[in-house]
């Protein structure tokens, strides 16, 4: 799929060629120089008049009506040279790679060293263009029974790049391009209805990661649910005909099973709020309450690729929120793996009710620090909208690695308080410990606080994407629908984790 080539010459045959352009007085040099003199200096005049564009994120098509080898060039607004950030010309190599597919090419080449900056150098672009290649290229095929045209994508991507090592450009692009697909599986578990996705198939799914990665996987059943007491996992279960899974993937990348990452996924596959039921508006899109679940199912595929030198446990309660003679209910009481006993008064407030049992259980597993993450709640979409992932911890030092992880991934988060007036809410019942829903007042904030019941010392990160997780429009690094968010945040997070001294 990948190609690579030190020198770029006018005669090199590609469908089309992708070129970086800066803002810059300077006169034109390398690739953009021997364009420029193919076209017999028309480059320099459309620049001037502004057909071409150097503005940050304009892309301009130029057929070369056989001047050059390529058929057709896409210049690549960069804006200017000390302004571009990673993250910039991750999203502009999104946006180019989506207009080529658009246009149906097969083939297309990237001339590499026209992106680089003082801050970016060959590695940096040969990562942002591997995964902006992979996310951009995304598309999930659904079930129409004939499809409008079969898709025609880039198949080869050819990397002009004289500045760096080529082994060490591969290895970037390499590295770039599992996040991208990472993130793509993740995508497509989300965008998946509930009807063909259950618990069942998502353990399936889960236990086929562990057969392609040096994974061990553990799928309880409901049997060893029920023996391990994990009553809030099972209350939620209880009105469903399909039965609850806790899957859980080890990964052992150091010697010893010590400083280990715990990650938490909620893998509710379909959510109709039980008997504090959703509106018939409400209910539509809740196959994708398993978003979380799928974040950290495509971050341990990414770490399978990568096999950094960490101890990650991926813990995952799967079920759905039904209905029927059996279902809890608002009024039970129930008694979480924990100990804990809840009040519950909203069985649509599910997935803290889960996630309780499943960090009980990733702790068993010896985890040290914990990240949960759950398309929670609608509050945080009204606190945070649906851009920002919503964040809360009870320990900085860890928040501030996952926050470094998504800055670097691009993927926007901002914390929420941990106050003890929050706790005190969730800790008011009078016949349980806890009550999962103590009202509407900043409810994305309780609900986080309720999981920090079950975390307890532990270090731990909870990330509410219930904005984030799916989006409206489609965006330059993929379509609308699900997005995958924290996939990659997760990913980098395990990858960089330095572990915190007390
Ligand atoms: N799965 C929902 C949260 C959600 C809302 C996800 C919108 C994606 C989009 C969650 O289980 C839920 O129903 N939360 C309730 C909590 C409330 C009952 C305290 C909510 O946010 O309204
Ligand atoms: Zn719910
Ligand atoms: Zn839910």
């Amino acid at each position: 799929m990948f190609e690579y080539k030190n020198e770029f010459s006018a005669a090199d045959k590609h469908e089309g060629l992708i070129i970086g352009l800066f803002d810059r007085p300077e006169k034109f040099a390398g690739p953009l120089k021997i364009v420029d003199e193919s076209f017999d200096g028309q480059l320099t005049d459309l620049v001037k008049a502004g057909d071409v564009s150097a503005k940050l994120k304009r892309i301009s098509k130029l057929h070369s009506l056989g001047k050059m080898g390529a058929k057709r060039i896409w210049f690549v607004g960069l804006g200017k040279e000390k302004e571009l950030t990673f993250d910039q010309l991750r999203n502009v190599l999104g946006k180019v790679f989506k207009e080529i597919n658009g246009s149906k090419l097969t083939e297309a080449a990237v001339y590499l060293d026209s992106f680089l900056t003082e801050e970016l150098d060959s590695l940096d672009a040969a990562h942002a263009v591997g995964e902006a290649f992979a996310l951009s290229s995304y598309q999930f095929e659904g079930y129409r029974q004939k499809s409008n045209e079969p898709e025609r994508k880039i198949e080869t991507l050819t990397l002009y790049s004289k500045g760096a090592v080529e082994e060490d450009v591969r290895a970037s692009l390499t590295v770039g391009y599992a996040f991208g697909k990472g993130t793509n599986s993740a995508r497509s578990l989300v965008n998946t209805p509930g009807n063909l996705l259950t618990a069942t198939d998502l353990a399936d799914y889960a236990a086929n990661l562990a057969a392609k990665y040096p994974f061990e996987a553990e799928i309880l059943d409901k049997p060893e649910i029920e023996k391990l007491g994990m009553g809030a996992f099972l209350a939620v279960n209880q009105g469903s005909v399909e039965p609850p899974k806790m899957i859980v993937l080890k990964y052992q990348g150091k010697e010893e099973w010590t400083d280990v990452i715990g990650l938490v996924g909620k893998g509710i596959t379909f959510d109709t709020g039980g008997y504090s039921i959703k509106t018939k508006a409400g209910i539509v899109g809740m196959k994708t309450d398993m978003g979380g679940a799928a974040a950290v199912l495509g971050a341990m595929e990414i770490i399978g690729e990568l096999k950094p030198e960490q101890n990650v446990v991926a813990v995952i309660p799967s079920t759905d929120n039904m209905i029927s003679g059996k279902a809890f209910k608002p009024d039970d009481v129930i008694t979480s793996m924990s100990g804990k006993t809840i009040e519950v008064l909203n069985t649509d407030a599910e997935g803290r009710l889960v996630l309780a049992d499943a960090i009980t259980y990733a702790k068993h597993h010896g985890a040290s620090y914990l990240v949960d993450v759950a398309t929670l709640t609608g509050g945080v979409i009204t606190a945070l909208g649906v851009n920002t992932t919503g964040a809360m911890t009870n320990y900085e030092p860890l928040y501030e690695q996952v926050l470094e992880a998504s800055m670097e991934a691009g993927e926007q988060m901002w914390q929420l308080p941990l106050f003890e007036s929050e706790k005190a809410r969730v800790r008011n019942s009078p016949v349980a410990d806890l009550n999962n829903s103590p009202g509407s007042e900043g409810h994305a904030i309780v609900a986080g606080a309720f999981i920090g019941e079950f975390a307890e010392g532990t270090p731990w990160v909870h990330l509410d994407i219930a904005g984030t997780a799916t989006s409206k429009k489609e965006y330059d690094l993929g379509p609308a629908g699900a997005t995958g968010v924290m996939t990659r945040t997760l990913a980098l997070f395990v990858e960089r984790f330095e572990p915190i001294k007390k």
